[in-house]
Formats: C-alpha cells, sequence, structure tokens
C-alpha cells in the first residue's frame, strides 16, 4: 500500500513537474493529497483506508484505542490498547517469555524467585502453594484472566502496588497478547 502510494506520487508528480516545468518541493503537499484521495474513493471503505487516513493525520494511536471498547474500565491499560482487539501467537510468546524465564518457569510446583507460572490464566493471585508472596500480590483480590494479566504485565507496579516482583512490564501490546498464548498453553 505505501509502495503503491509512493510509486503512485512519484508518477503523478513526474507529470507534473512535467507538466509545469520544475517546482518539485512545491508541489509535493499536492501530489499527496491527490494521492490520499484516490486511494480511499478506488478501494472500498475498508478497515485499511480508514487506519491509513487516521495515520496521515497523526491520530492512529488514539483511533486504535476508540476502536475497542474494553480498553477502559477495571482492565485499563495506560496505551489504550484492548487485550480483544489483538491476537496472541504463543510461539512467539515462548520467546518473549525469555524475559520471564530468570524468575518464572511454566513447570507445576516449581517456584524460582517468582511463582511457578503453570496454568497462570485463570488463576486467584497468590495461590501457589509454598511461595512466599508479599502481602500486596496475596490479598490483591486479582483473578488472572487474560484481560488481567495483559493490563498487569504492561505496568506489574502500578497495577500491583507493593508487589515485589521487579520487572518494569511490557511496553509492547503485542508482546503481552504474545505471551498470554503462550501461557495458556506453554507446550
Ligand atoms: C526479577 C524476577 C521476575 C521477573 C523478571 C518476572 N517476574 Fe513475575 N513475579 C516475580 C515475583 C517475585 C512474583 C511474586 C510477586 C509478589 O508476591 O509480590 C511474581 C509474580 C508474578 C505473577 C503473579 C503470580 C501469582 O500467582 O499471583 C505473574 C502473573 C507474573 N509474575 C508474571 C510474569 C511474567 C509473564 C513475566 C515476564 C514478562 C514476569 N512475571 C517477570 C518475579 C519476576
Amino acid at each position: 500500500m505505501v509502495k503503491m502510494k509512493a510509486l503512485a506520487g512519484a508518477i503523478t508528480l513526474s507529470a507534473f513537474v512535467a507538466a509545469c516545468g520544475g517546482a518539485a518541493e512545491e508541489a509535493e503537499p499536492t501530489t499527496d493529497e491527490v494521492v490520499t484521495d484516490e486511494t480511499v474513493t478506488e478501494e472500498p471503505v475498508t478497515e485499511e483506508a480508514t487506519t491509513e487516513e487516521a495515520t496521515d493525520e497523526g491520530a492512529a494511536e488514539e483511533e486504535t484505542a476508540d476502536a475497542a471498547p474494553a480498553a477502559g474500565g477495571e482492565f485499563a491499560t495506560k496505551d489504550g490498547v484492548a487485550y480483544a482487539s489483538l491476537t496472541g501467537d504463543a510461539a512467539a510468546g515462548k520467546t518473549v517469555f525469555g524475559k520471564c524465564r530468570q524468575c518464572h518457569v511454566v513447570e507445576p510446583g516449581v517456584n524460582r524467585v517468582g511463582p511457578s507460572l503453570a496454568g497462570i490464566v485463570g488463576r486467584e493471585a497468590g495461590s501457589v502453594d509454598g511461595f512466599n508472596y508479599s502481602k500486596a500480590n496475596a490479598e490483591s483480590g486479582i483473578t488472572w484472566s487474560e484481560e488481567k494479566l495483559f493490563q498487569y504485565l504492561e505496568d506489574p507496579r502500578g497495577v500491583v502496588v507493593g508487589t515485589k516482583m521487579i520487572f518494569n512490564g511490557l511496553p509492547k501490546a503485542q508482546d503481552r497478547a504474545d505471551i498470554i498464548a503462550y501461557l495458556k498453553d506453554p507446550s
């Protein structure tokens, strides 16, 4: 899409330049506008066209947040991304889990610095036998649903204030979705 656009732009631009004999710099904004319009009208109004329009206006992130209603409330994320808007990739999540492995494993009953994450999705917070949780985690009242994990892993210390998990979080929403897909079925 972007390539096509650039190409179309180049063609239109050279036509324009040929027509008026130069002034490429002045011509550029006009050309951009023409191409954007073409892109939108030529295609049926697809999501892609909408996204591109939003990007042109520099409002892509806000658009994403608006389009995903589940981002607010109890599971509000700092980046405004809703878990429901993403599809996790377990294989990619296994790689991201490398960031957790110094403290966690997915084998049941094996606690390291952090508790075993076997069966974490759907589990009550603070429920692994033999792991010495902080009060903050043990008494958080959290059930680790996928949405809650998605929120927590962005900002662990913001979601469980006083946790002893020393980890800044995963800023990339897709990384979080991928790791949750992996934790659901870590094989
Ligand atoms: C530096 C060590 C460390 C790293 C890195 C780390 N954790 Fe933790 N994690 C902990 C500790 C310690 C706890 C227990 C927190 C408490 O009791 O306050 C914990 C708790 C958790 C819990 C809550 C478990 C429960 O039973 O309530 C989840 C979920 C979790 N970590 C997921 C992850 C994920 C996923 C990653 C990687 C993206 C990660 N952690 C990275 C140390 C770590």
